[in-house]
């Protein structure tokens, strides 16, 4: 079917589909579609998983009966696994130079996830677009992508990097991409990708909604959608064929996010790792991330939102908190893993999740609502974690590489303005260590493309060097 073909009715195969699946009133506004716009509503429902939704509506069902989704089961037996301080452990030295190895041999690619909605943000495209560099302005995508830049400046090879996008990303990404040059990446070693959707269903009824007349609401299917992404787009391949044995993954809100970092690389070759994660040490039992925990032989991460207020602030033997490893959501994995996953587990499990999502009323009307009215449902990829033999669990200061962005100007955290805050405090504390004096409440930012750490300073600012205004700083060659 091509977007111009004129439809009177929908194909009759459809029509028996969608109504042995209850759903007719798909179809309400049909009449008042044009040709373009029947052919749209047909590519999405052809698109829906119709074996699968009733699966999708048991799951609201549950939801409405108040069955939490995730079964969590006992923790009673479950610890923190040991965790491998990033520069303060006895293989430091070992671990950097096997990172540095990989980068320079170009074994190791990376993948970007950038196809969440932003809801909370509430950004109308990309949030990779968004403004952060507290000096520079520069956006949440040149600030990530400036570090594979470094990397390449470094290590002499290009990280091939794969970036997801969704029905939301794609085109915005793809446009912005294209408008600044790859933010200084060959355009040949960057993939885009898009993830797949899901529908959004009514949390009172379990039914499909429609955004628009001839548009069903869906929602891109989490950060795990990856896995099942990349193998359709060819990306394993991809990887494969430039000689990338392992991929570091990391998401777009955090432009803190040190996914090349030699020495985390280095952990997770020298352990063997299928699957390293990096994790902050939790100090709040209400800290709004996810946990590593092992039970047995077996590594997971649970959801901070599933993980009981008990057990969260519960205390281990050495006073502090028994979970204590926040996931970041910045993963190693080599690639023989993720082959292995997508091949022995196609569906990750499905996590709920309780939104507001407009939708047309009987009448036609756009309904905006103002409190959660649907179930979106998403896919976490840290969920392969149960199929690695081997794991890496690394912690990172969170000063150091955690600054998420998830809310909007004037929140209570994560907003631009605490992002913003954090970049100019890891700026600092480089300059620091690099003998380099910033006048007290100087905005300094460090230039992506071009500092890794102080070893880059030195050839540009000698200790001693003092800076009293505001300053975006440039790195020079290493000697
Ligand atoms: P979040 O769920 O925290 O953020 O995703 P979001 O989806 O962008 O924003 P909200 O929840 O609507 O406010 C964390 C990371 O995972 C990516 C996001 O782009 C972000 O980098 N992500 C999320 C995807 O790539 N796909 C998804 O389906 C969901």
């Amino acid at each position: 079917m091509t977007a111009t073909e004129d439809l009177t009715t929908p194909p009759p195969s459809l029509i028996a589909t969608v109504a042995r699946a209850g759903q007719q009133r798909v179809f309400r506004f049909w009449d008042r579609l044009d040709a373009a716009a029947r052919a749209q509503l047909i590519r999405q429902l052809e698109a829906v998983d119709w074996d699968g939704l009733p699966a999708l509506q048991a799951l609201v069902a549950e939801h409405r009966r108040g069955i939490a989704a995730a079964v969590i089961g006992d923790l009673s037996a479950a610890t923190t696994p040991p965790c491998v301080r990033l520069g303060a452990d006895d293989s430091r030295a070992d671990a950097e130079r096997l990172g540095a190895g990989a980068l320079g041999a170009g074994r190791i690619g990376a993948v970007l996830v950038a196809g969440g909605q932003g809801s909370r943000l509430g950004c109308s495209g990309p949030k990779g677009l968004y403004q952060v560099g507290p000096v520079s302005n520069a956006s949440l995508f040149e600030l990530l992508l400036g570090r594979l830049v470094a990397v390449r400046r470094r290590y002499g090879r290009d990280v091939p990097l794969a970036i997801m996008t969704s029905a939301a990303t794609d085109a915005g990404t793809r446009e912005f991409l294209a408008r600044h040059g790859h933010c200084g990446l060959d355009p040949r070693c960057v993939l885009v990708f898009q993830q797949a959707e899901l529908p959004a269903l009514e949390a009172a009824s379990g039914d499909l909604l429609l955004d628009g007349p001839g548009r069903l609401a869906t929602a891109p299917d989490g950060h795990g959608g990856m896995l099942v992404a990349l193998r359709k787009c060819g990306g394993l391949e991809w990887f494969a064929s430039q000689g990338v044995e392992h991929v570091a993954t990391f998401q777009v809100d955090n432009p803190l996010a040190m996914p090349l970092h030699a020495e985390f690389l280095g952990h997770h070759l020298r352990s063997a790792a299928d699957f390293t994660t990096q994790v902050i040490r939790k100090r709040e039992p209400g800290e709004r991330v996810g946990v590593v925990i092992r039970h047995g032989d077996s590594h997971r991460v649970v959801e901070y939102s599933d993980l009981p207020a008990a057990l969260a602030a519960e205390c281990g033997p050495d006073g502090g908190l028994r979970f204590h490893a926040g996931s970041i959501a910045v993963h190693a994995f080599s690639v023989a893993f993720l082959e292995r996953a997508v091949a022995e587990r196609t569906a990750l499990p499905l996590h709920l999740a309780f939104k507001a999502v407009p939708f047309l009323d009987a009448a036609g009307d756009r309904v905006v609502p103002s409190q959660p009215n649907a179930i979106k449902f998403e896919r976490f990829i840290f969920d392969i974690m149960p199929l690695a033999r081997r794991i890496c669990v690394v912690e990172v200061e969170a000063a150091a590489g955690f600054a998420p962005l998830k809310n909007p100007p004037g929140a209570t955290a994560d907003a631009p303005e605490h992002v913003q805050a954090a970049l100019v405090a890891r700026a600092r504390a480089m300059l620091a260590r690099a003998g380099i004096e910033v006048a007290a409440g100087v905005a300094v930012e460090l230039d992506a493309a071009t500092v890794i750490d102080e070893r880059d300073l030195a050839a540009v600012l000698p200790p001693g060097t003092r800076i009293d205004e505001p300053r975006l700083v440039r790195g020079g060659a290493i000697r």
